[in-house]
């Protein structure tokens, strides 16, 4: 762009009501890394660096001079680029309140409902919460659902965060009875419940004593809080409404490695695209970002085109919507209600379709920021989008300059390819023309994803069909899906076959037969689970053939019949049911000292700062002025010889250190165990294990410089990944077997033996913080300072003392707290930080590092996948004779405490049942995946289901309740168990009882019974 006299080069914005000047912008940098690097503003935390979790959520408000309002969104500041908040006001955590002035309402209120454990989620609930109300001082409760979508919390569970906040809500806190699920106030007039249950708060207790209602306490009572007043919020910078040509001015920032422009017209964005037709244009940067941060991306010339009017108008056309390609889906979300409400309701049943599916698309920060024009031109084959806009028959207007307008209808062969479009690399697309619906036109939208919201599709689809007049035969019909293939694909021959057929059971058989050849998946595409995928899109065709017939037989009541119960109730979508919850607990004695914290629901020490986001975590810590950053280079082969590293380029990189590798140290201080190193040097078994190290000026510069060190390897065979890889290969770390009485001779006189096998899978770490470590060493006897998240500060100490050969008493390991860790911060932290503490001897200054979400996941390992193959005798009452049972758990490379898991594992096998003769043979397979570790439940979840398939699997062979065989074999007071153990006070029944009637366990089975029918 040449420069104009009104190119602004400095970037100017406001953060908690200060103005933030900055002529030295370098536009690579994201909000987060700015708020928390340049300002020190640390209460914004990073959790995944791509906006799935909400740790790093802001306030963003802007003012609309034509309107003279001010609107506020929450955003993920870790994918806004800084360079997109010119004149705009950022609040962060900081900006609300803080524990030196008096608290704000939603601070206050998380805290004090236990919202927080770790903490490390809260500042960015806190600012979801916080937008919400800015926006509406009093919102509902489904509101307050929405704002909360993008919020991921690992420890506390959503339950308190929720009651802290109902209270600021319309509707929280009417609930009807006590909140309980079980509460027999809110099933009394329930459908399908039969047996209403005795009040569970005031009903009979174990002691068939009518409880007083002052025995249990509330934790809540909303008089403890002061109520909402928005008269107190700060307020929106004055200058920012004087200067409203701040928003709209051209901008042109020159980093390092690229520029960001934002033009102000048309004309300008089609020559700058001209200029540089690479370029990517960036309006919620929620692609972008997520290729530049974790595919090694650079695009060198970024454009934002959020300022073209073009581009930002929404248009009401005779023939429907035209949006432009920068609009929000938030603010599509907006005007589809408002058209909704306006028009007849046949004309938008286009727009109806695509409601239904953003109300699943991403968390509310995504949604503000995301553009339409960004889902279209990514081309994912599993965009939520495309298949809705090619089934609504959209239209897209592209442009370019040197050859002006073109309209394309998005059809078959609109995508070319993974990822490709049929748009020219010079055009740009401006709007998008959504049309209205017909009488005789129906359409609908499907998801499918792993949870229900913010989640990206399995399958998707958009299914619509025209009718001939006030007829049931088919004139047009357009069936697309995501998810079944490389782009959204068209089932065009089965959309062709089924045009002129009327609406009836034979197209519904015609159409499955026929998509399942227009969909072929081989069983090898990307993704995996074909089977299920093509099933999916199958009942996705099921339920619109289901839908679209309920609408016939509303419209033509005389040619089509009503559906059937079992008809209506397979597309009946299940209830919404807002959240409700109470948490009770036993009041103290009145003789309790008043200093006796047991029993008293306090609220714990850091609560208030986690909410005010004062709390410390390692990375928050201040910088030392001579600090320098670590970045690991880690193998990319899971099983080869390391033949050669080549450091030569990352060195050349400006502001890199040094290279540290296995070179830097003695073999005998590299081993660290008999089967782990500080830095792999001969032979890498398995991704994701360090070779080596960069440390650079900054976090930035080492990053990339780690992606520049090359390794040559040659591949060595075998590659053992599965535990049936293990079992072939023989390969295992030990083997230990447990014996109680005499297995074989109990299963040969058994009346009945059954065998089988399961097979439990893994599960990542998602500790909100990530592995982070700081490192300083002291001028003084070679002591080392270590500021660590582990959950295992000696085990720290004794290996730093080890590698850097000096006495423990010289290693000081500090831990203040974590941001979460749930076992895969006991073994691992010692692996990160014990490069760093080379490095910093070395160079003799602070080293640090916070591993991003994805080095996380593939250095540190998780929850071991196992295998149970079982052998077990039982009698014709079900009563448990003998159990015979390989567990296999697959350790990855090395050993870590995975015995131990497995003996759990052993030891947990029997669950809650008593059997006279056990075997069981526990295996720690060793193969080539990243190292297992401890893991919630450590074991036993695994060997609990184990237990229970085996308890189920009788049930079904016998034709008898599983619950039955449950209660006749579990153990009893007096009872020994398999690994030995006499139980005293067994309380197993008690328990089991109290689940039952606490879950309303047979109330809820009957209503599933009824439904199921
Ligand atoms: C946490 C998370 C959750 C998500 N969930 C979903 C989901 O549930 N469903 C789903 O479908 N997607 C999802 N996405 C993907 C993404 O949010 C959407 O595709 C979004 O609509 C992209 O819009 P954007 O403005 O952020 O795109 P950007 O990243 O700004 O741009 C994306 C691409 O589009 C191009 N582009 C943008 N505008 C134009 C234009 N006018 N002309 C030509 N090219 C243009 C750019 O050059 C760029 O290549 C998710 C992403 C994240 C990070
Ligand atoms: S969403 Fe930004 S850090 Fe997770
Ligand atoms: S308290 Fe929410 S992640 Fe730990």
């Amino acid at each position: 762009m040449a420069d104009t006299e009104d190119t602004c080069k400095i970037l100017v914005f406001f953060v908690n009501g200060k103005k933030i000047q900055d002529p030295d912008i370098d536009p690579e940098i994201t909000l987060l890394y700015y708020l928390r690097n340049k300002l020190k503003l640390c209460g914004t935390k990073l959790g995944c660096g791509e906006g799935g979790c909400g740790a790093c959520t802001v306030m963003i408000s802007k003012y609309h001079p034509q309107e003279e309002n001010i609107r506020h969104y929450s955003v993920n500041s870790c994918l806004t680029p800084v360079a997109s908040v010119h004149g705009l006001a950022v609040t962060t955590v900081e900006g609300i309140r803080s524990t030196r002035n008096k608290l704000h309402v939603v601070q206050e209120r998380i805290a004090k409902a236990h919202g927080s454990q770790c903490g490390f989620c809260t500042p960015g609930m806190v600012m979801s919460m916080y937008t919400l109300l800015r926006n509406n001082p009093i919102p509902s409760m489904a509101q307050l659902e929405e704002y909360l979508t993008g919020n991921l919390c690992r420890c506390t569970g959503y339950r308190p965060i929720l009651d802290g906040f109902r209270g600021l809500t319309s509707d929280g806190m009417v609930i009807e009875g006590c909140g309980r699920a079980d509460c027999c106030k809110f099933l009394r007039d329930k459908p399908g419940v039969i047996n209403v249950p005795n009040c569970p708060v005031n009903g009979i207790n174990e002691d068939n004593n009518v409880l007083e209602e002052n025995d249990i306490s509330h934790i809540l009572y909303e008089n403890d809080f002061k109520p909402y007043d928005p008269s107190q919020e700060v307020i929106f910078p004055p200058e920012l409404k004087v200067h409203p040509e701040l928003q709209t001015q051209n901008l042109e920032y020159r980093g390092p490695r690229l520029i960001f422009y934002r033009p102000s017209t048309l004309q300008q964005l089609l020559k700058l695209k001209a200029q540089h037709p690479e370029a990517r244009l960036i309006v919620g940067n929620t692609e972008v970002g997520v290729e530049v941060k974790y595919k090694n991306k650079l695009y060198p010339v970024l454009i934002n085109p959020s300022n073209i009017h073009d581009l930002t108008a929404v248009k009401r056309l005779d023939s429907g919507l035209q949006i432009g390609a920068s609009v929000t889906l938030s603010k599509i979300g907006q005007i589809l209600r408002e058209e909704i409400k306006e028009r007849k309701e046949h004309q938008t049943r286009i727009f109806t379709a695509i409601l239904e599916m953003l109300k699943w698309f991403a968390g509310k920060q995504i949604r503000n920021v995301a553009a339409i024009g960004g889902n279209i031109m990514t081309g994912s084959p599993i965009s939520d989008l495309n298949p809705l806009l090619m089934a609504a028959r959209a239209t897209l207007t592209f442009c370019s300059k040197e050859r002006g307008e073109r309209k394309l209808l998005m059809d078959e062969n609109f995508f070319t390819g993974y990822r490709k479009t049929i748009a020219l690399n010079d055009e740009i697309l401006l709007y998008v023309h959504i049309p209205y619906t017909s009488m005789d036109e129906y359409m609908y939208s499907y998801k499918q994803s792993r949870r229900r919201g913010d989640d990206v599709a399995i399958v998707n689809a958009g299914m619509k069909v025209i009718f001939r007049k006030e007829n049931d035969a088919v004139q047009d019909i357009v069936l697309a899906f995501g998810g079944m293939g490389p782009t959204i694909v068209m089932a065009t021959n089965t959309m062709k076959e089924l045009t002129g057929m009327s609406w009836n059971s034979s197209l519904l058989e015609r159409g499955l037969s026929l998509l399942l050849e227009d969909l072929p998946l081989s069983p090898s595409a990307p993704g995996g689970m074909t089977e299920y995928r093509r099933a999916l899109a199958l009942s996705f065709f099921f339920k619109y053939y289901l839908n679209v017939l309920r609408q016939l037989s509303l419209r033509m009541p005389d040619k089509v019949s009503p559906l059937a119960e079992e008809e209506l109730r397979a597309i009946e979508e299940p209830e919404h049911m807002l959240p409700r919850s109470t948490q009770l607990f036993q009041k103290v004695p009145p003789s309790q000292s008043t200093v006796d914290p047991i029993g008293r629901p306090m609220i714990h020490t850091s609560a208030l700062k986690q909410a005010t986001g004062e709390a410390v975590y390692i990375d928050d810590m201040p910088h030392y002025e001579n600090e320098l950053y670590a970045s690991f280079v880690y193998s990319s082969h899971a099983h080869a010889k390391i033949i050669s590293i080549d450091e030569s380029e990352a060195l050349n990189v400006d502001g890199v250190v040094r290279f540290f590798c296995a070179r830097d140290l003695a073999r005998e201080k590299n081993r660290v165990s008999k089967d782990n190193v500080v830095f792999v040097q001969d032979v890498v078994t398995c991704v994701g294990q360090i070779i080596g190290m960069i440390v650079a000026k900054n976090q930035p510069t080492a990053q990339r410089a780690a992606k520049l060190v090359k390794i040559q390897y040659e591949d060595i065979k075998p590659l053992i990944i599965t535990i049936q890889d293990a079992i072939r290969e023989k390969s295992y770390f030990n083997k230990w077997t447990l014996y109680k009485g005499n297995t074989e001779s109990a299963l040969n006189t058994s009346a009945h033996v059954l065998e089988g096998e399961m097979h439990v899978g893994g599960q990542e770490h998602f500790y909100l913080e990530t592995q982070a470590q700081l490192v300083v060493p002291s001028c003084e006897d070679g002591t080392m300072e270590i500021f660590s998240s582990t959950q295992n500060p000696t085990d720290m100490q004794e290996k730093v003392a080890h590698v850097l050969g000096v006495l423990k008493n010289r290693v000081i390991c500090r831990v203040k707290r974590l941001g979460g860790g749930f076992g895969g911060k006991e073994t691992k932290p010692p692996f990160v930080a014990m490069p760093l503490c080379i490095a910093a001897a070395e160079l003799n200054c602070p080293v640090r590092i916070m591993l991003d979400r994805h080095e996380d996941m593939v250095l540190t390992g998780g929850r071991h996948p196992f295998l149970c193959k079982w052998k077990v005798g039982f009698s014709d009452q079900g009563i448990l004779l003998a159990i015979d049972a390989d567990l296999y758990a697959n350790a990855g490379y090395s050993l870590d405490i995975s015995h131990a898991v497995v003996q759990n594992a052993m030891f947990a096998m029997d669950n809650a049942y008593k059997c006279d003769n056990v075997k069981i043979i526990g295996y720690v397979c060793k193969t080539n995946l990243p190292s297992n570790t401890a893991f919630r439940g450590f074991g036993t979840p695994q060997s609990t289901i184990f237990a229970e398939d085996i308890i189920s699997r009788i049930a079904a062979f016998l034709n008898a309740n599983a619950n039955v065989i449950r209660e006749r074999n579990m153990y009893r007071t007096g009872d020994t168990t398999h690994s030995k153990e006499i139980l005293e006070r067994c309380t197993v029944r008690r328990c089991w009882d109290e689940v039952l009637d606490q879950a309303s366990f047979h109330i809820r089975k009957t209503r599933v019974d009824t439904f199921n029918k």
